[in-house]
């Protein structure tokens, strides 16, 4: 395998692949909600406080040890304590699991970027999407009846991410993410600079900002900040750590992480700007309060967006395209980097070239997604999710801090990045960060995501986890155990 195919042409590269990781589905339908729910304009401390005191010290911390390596994460899992090697796959094959259920929601998308064009889910947009579309039901039995359409949409998502992945880092990734994330940025300008002004659009918007500040005492906008923060930022998820190793030796990595998470920030408030003035709008045409109109996840995006656009007249023609558009460049961007943890720790372990680990890895993905293009499709990705975000990554992240700063030993990177910053110099402060008092946050939000899960799952769901997890833990197993092709899978060179 030869090293330089693994690597950005640029740092603007690196940048936008970030960027483009990042910014995803959660910044369009999953930050509005939450913000919303959680107090509004009062989500602002806790949210303000989770960027700078978590997510900030932490991807510092995961560029820091992915740069410091420049090899998969498994392999520099393994350096620093072969023990560990276990953790070293969990991220990677964790985060694998999310892109096969992200397929699924990109294929809807797809297929609503089609419809959109002539308003193709009729008067009753709910209906539509439920009983026509995923013929949704909630028995296993569901699992018998394919749904053709979906599966064809999904196909046609894997083969762009073929296309894209299979190719050399910067031929490929890097530059596909300096043109979409622009342009992504772009097309969210201009739907939001529209919906500022619809009639109505004030309505949701003081809505949206009108904070309650009693909530600031509620323990749970604290974990749903923590939380938010943690998905839509792709923290801990081995990915930031990935894309590090692939950076050249100029990065001034401490203030590439505050681009990033601005980036990330700022997308998500004009985000949240949208959606609020489109449902101020939809408040105004059909008297229903907005609190009643807020929904999150799928039920935003393909629900009350096409209720919208019903009411919308002609405009609908231009803004429902671009609006389903852009989820789908988001999240076609978010997805190509789901897959490059896994990649490259098999491409380091196996002796396997880009090429053909990428090729493998998406068509066993594919197959394995064909699960989500059945009526019980739909109702298992909520359970994988869930398990996946409230449960895995969580104690995927808590088990990084302490094998990056604990086994490995953050200090020793303090030197190398401060000689590299031009803006935030490291100190003392960022070691008791992300050694006291992340893993000890970001527990508490475990333990709180495990109780939900747990208390509010049926049978079925608590036998499906446990279904995912074990196949999670014994895919992860196989990794560990497996022996290596490599010669040089235990001779790693470290940059600081
Ligand atoms: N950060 C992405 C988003 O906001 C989600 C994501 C999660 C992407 C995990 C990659 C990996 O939607």
């Amino acid at each position: 395998m030869s090293k330089d195919k693994n690597e950005w042409g640029s740092n603007l590269s690196f940048i936008f692949a970030m960027i483009g990781s990042a910014v995803g589905l959660g910044n369009i339908w999953r930050y509005p909600y939450v913000l919303y729910s959680n107090g509004g304009g009062a989500f602002y401390i806790p949210y303000i406080v989770a960027i700078f005191l978590m997510a900030i010290p932490f991807l510092i911390l995961e560029y820091g040890v992915g740069y410091n390596f420049k090899s998969s994460f498994a392999k520099a899992v393994r350096k620093i304590s072969p023990k560990w090697e276990f953790i070293g796959w969990f991220l990677p094959v964790s985060v694998f699991i999310i892109m096969i259920y992200y397929s699924a929601i990109l294929g809807w998308d797809g297929i609503y970027v089609i419809l959109s064009l002539f308003k193709g889910w009729g008067a009753d947009p709910n209906a539509y999407f439920t009983t026509s579309l995923l013929q949704a039901s909630d028995s296993y039995m569901g699992l018998t009846n394919f749904i053709p359409l979906i599966a064809v949409s999904m196909i046609v998502g894997w083969v762009i991410i073929w296309f894209i992945s299979h190719r050399d880092l910067e031929k490929g990734l890097g530059r596909v993410s300096k043109i979409l994330v622009p342009l992504l940025f772009i097309i969210m300008l201009i739907i939001v600079g529209f919906s500022l002004t619809l009639p109505g659009a004030y309505i949701g918007l003081s809505e949206l900002f009108h904070p309650d500040w009693s909530l600031l005492y509620n323990f749970d906008i604290w974990m749903a900040a923590f939380g938010q923060i943690i998905f839509s930022l792709s923290l801990g998820m081995s990915i930031a750590f990935t894309y590090a190793s692939y950076t050249r030796d100029d990065a001034d990595l401490i203030t590439n992480t505050i681009s990033i998470a601005f980036a990330n920030s700022l997308f998500e408030n004009f985000s949240a700007l949208g959606v609020f003035s489109i449902l101020g709008y939809m408040s105004l045409q059909t008297s229903v309060p907005v609190a009643d109109l807020v929904t999150q996840g799928t039920g935003l995006v393909f629900i009350a967006y096409p209720t919208v656009f019903n009411v919308l007249g002609n405009w609908a023609y231009i803004l429902g395209p671009l609006f389903f558009f852009t989820v789908y460049l988001a999240g076609l961007t978010s997805i190509l980097s789901t897959i490059e943890p896994l990649s490259f720790s098999i491409q380091n372990k196996f002796a396997l070239s880009r090429k053909k680990t990428m090729s493998i890895l998406i068509i066993v993905g594919a197959i394995i997604s064909m699960i989500y293009a059945t009526s019980f499709g739909s109702t298992i990705l909520g359970y994988v999710d869930m398990f996946i975000n409230q449960i895995a990554i969580l104690f995927g992240v808590i088990l990084e801090c302490i094998v990056f700063a604990w086994i490995f030993k953050a200090e020793k990177l303090i030197d190398f990045l401060n000689s590299k910053s031009k803006t935030i110099k490291l100190g003392k402060w960022w070691l008791l960060i992300v050694k006291y008092i992340l893993p000890t946050f970001v527990s508490i939000i475990w333990v709180g995501g495990m109780i939900d899960v747990l208390e509010g799952a049926s049978v079925q769901q608590l036998i499906f986890t446990v279904i995912v997890c074990a196949l999670l833990l014994g895919v992860t197993l196989l990794f560990t155990i497996l022996p290596a092709k490599n010669l040089d899978w235990d001779d790693i060179k470290e940059r600081t």
